[in-house]
């Protein structure tokens, strides 16, 4: 399943379903290159969610928590994780959190995450630098996860 997105604040649109659909321990894995989108889509999650705080991208925290909101969400970021940082997080005491977990660069960290998750490839399509389009592929993992697409498909067409 792919779609086409065609500006940032489409790709918050995007994230303002995914929120609208996610359940308790429901996992986000999010790849791309640097500006493909990943955290602009985590903005459009968080917001929609009813969180308050600005969400920024967690590079140097691993981890950002958001309580405050309709379900927690864990938005954590992998990019700059060094040799033995992984240890100073409890994945999955995250993942037993009845919440969503969203995770920017989870190549890092593939060997611990649950087998149950939906990935989502963010692409730049066009070669200009500046150009706003993005394709993003959904790769559900399990039953949940390929109603989850579903879901979010029908309330981002809404
Ligand atoms: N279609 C789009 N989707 C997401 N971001 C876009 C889009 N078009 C332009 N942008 C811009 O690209 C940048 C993406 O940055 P960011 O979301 O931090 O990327 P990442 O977290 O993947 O590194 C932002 O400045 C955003 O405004
Ligand atoms: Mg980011």
């Amino acid at each position: 399943m792919k779609l086409e997105i065609n500006s940032a604040e489409s790709m918050q649109k995007l994230g303002r379903a995914i929120a609208q659909t996610a359940r308790p321990h429901d996992v986000l894995l999010l790849t791309g290159d640097l500006g493909a989108g990943k955290t602009t889509m985590t903005q459009g999650i968080g917001r929609a969610l009813g969180i308050r705080r600005p969400i920024k991208s967690p590079t140097f925290t691993i981890v950002r928590e958001y309580r405050d909101a309709k379900m927690p969400l864990f938005h954590m970021d992998f990019y700059r994780l060094e040799h033995d940082d992984l240890s100073s997080i409890d994945l999955n005491a995250y993942l037993e959190e009845p919440g969503l977990v969203v995770i920017e660069w989870p190549q890092l960290i593939m060997n611990d995450l649950p087998d149950s998750h939906l990935q989502l490839k963010i692409e730049r399509v066009d070669d200009s630098w500046d150009s706003t389009k993005r394709v993003v592929n959904f790769e559900p993992q399990g039953k949940r996860n390929d109603t989850w697409v579903k879901e979010i498909i029908e309330e981002f067409n809404k």
